[in-house]
């Protein structure tokens, strides 16, 4: 094998630049050529790329976001420039490439790799850790440290003033952010979008906190459960609290990665070109039970990954 291609996708997440600098000094160590297409799947399409080497990914191990830029791109949708992609990638004589990416991108990976013969190896990378057999993904540990952080100055905040507030956490689809963000914090409430809670419930859990002496909470709400102003009119509607919103955002998607992180790039880096030498292709790299290890790509980004149920359960004993 003489050269590959590289290219994060979707979502950043914190680790990415950590994961294309091993990726690359990998690759370099073992006489392979790094093409890296900027901005995913478009810099494929528009034939944008850096070829990287091991001095080029240097001094960013440590840097949030990715060098490479990334996009949400549907282009592996639409049958032109499917084929403009698999043009792209023959013309540079690329013989394996690795995506960084979510479900999204491991769906397009398997898209493309019905069209190209070149191993393709994908590599979990969200901050939403929703990727199917893989109990971690890069940038996750990150984020949910990043929340944290936040959340524990409003903890101080709500105390001193005898509030509820309601935070707003990533994840769209997926509450893992939330659960463990809120179970890091003491969360009174976790909401997340696999779990149906009626506001009933949460109106009931906010009165037998008054009643046991609790002024103060935090919500950690994921934003795919729905539109936090709404619950925090219905809350102050039917409980004597003061309630306040407060949407974290964007922040939790940026910064530098956790040691957790960067030491799952690497280990997940490793893996993939371990893959690409032995020609092994379609298939991402998981981390599971504390090893790492593959599965076929199809399965990534067709399945979906269950939560544990029993973590909510215990976060409900420990809140009261
Ligand atoms: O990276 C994952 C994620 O952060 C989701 O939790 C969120 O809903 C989504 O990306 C939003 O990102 P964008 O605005 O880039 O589509």
């Amino acid at each position: 094998m003489k050269r590959i291609g590289i290219a994060t996708t979707g979502g950043d997440a914190p680790g990415m630049n950590t994961a294309i600098r091993a990726l690359t000094r990998l690759a370099q160590d073992n006489g392979i050529e790094v093409y890296g297409f900027e901005k995913g799947w478009e810099g494929m399409l528009h034939d944008q790329y850096q070829i990287l080497t091991t001095r080029s990914v240097g001094g960013i191990i440590h840097q949030g976001g990715t060098i490479l830029q990334t996009s949400r791109s549907d282009a592996l949708r639409h049958e032109d420039s499917k084929a403009k992609i698999v043009e792209i990638l023959q013309s540079h004589n690329i013989e394996g490439l690795i995506v960084l990416g979510g479900n999204g991108s491991f769906r397009a990976s398997y898209v493309l790799s019905q069209e190209i013969d070149i191993p393709i190896i994908g590599i979990p990378a969200t901050i939403d850790n929703d990727v199917y057999g893989s109990d971690e993904t890069i940038g996750f540990d990150t984020a949910v440290n990043s929340a944290i952080e936040q959340i524990d100055k409003i903890r101080d905040t709500a105390t001193s003033n005898d509030r509820l507030f309601i935070t707003e956490v990533m994840g769209r689809d997926h509450g893992y952010i939330a659960l463990h963000v809120g179970v890091s914090v003491g969360a009174e409430v976790i909401l997340v979008p696999e779990i149906e809670v009626d506001v009933s419930e949460i109106i009931e859990t906010i009165k037998a906190n008054i009643e046991k002496g609790k002024k103060s909470g935090i919500i950690v709400m994921a934003e795919g459960v729905g539109d936090c102003r709404e619950l925090a009119d219905q809350i102050a509607e039917k409980t004597p609290v003061t309630v306040r919103i407060n949407v974290l955002g964007y922040t939790q998607r940026g910064g530098s990665p956790t040691a957790r992180s960067r030491v799952l790039a690497t280990v997940f880096a490793r893996e993939a070109i371990d893959l690409m030498l032995s020609g092994i292709g379609n298939r991402i790299v998981v981390h599971k039970d504390g090893d790492v290890s593959s599965i076929p790509l199809d399965q990534a980004g067709l399945k979906s990954k269950t939560m544990d149920s029993e973590f909510i359960e215990l976060y409900k004993v420990l809140a009261s």
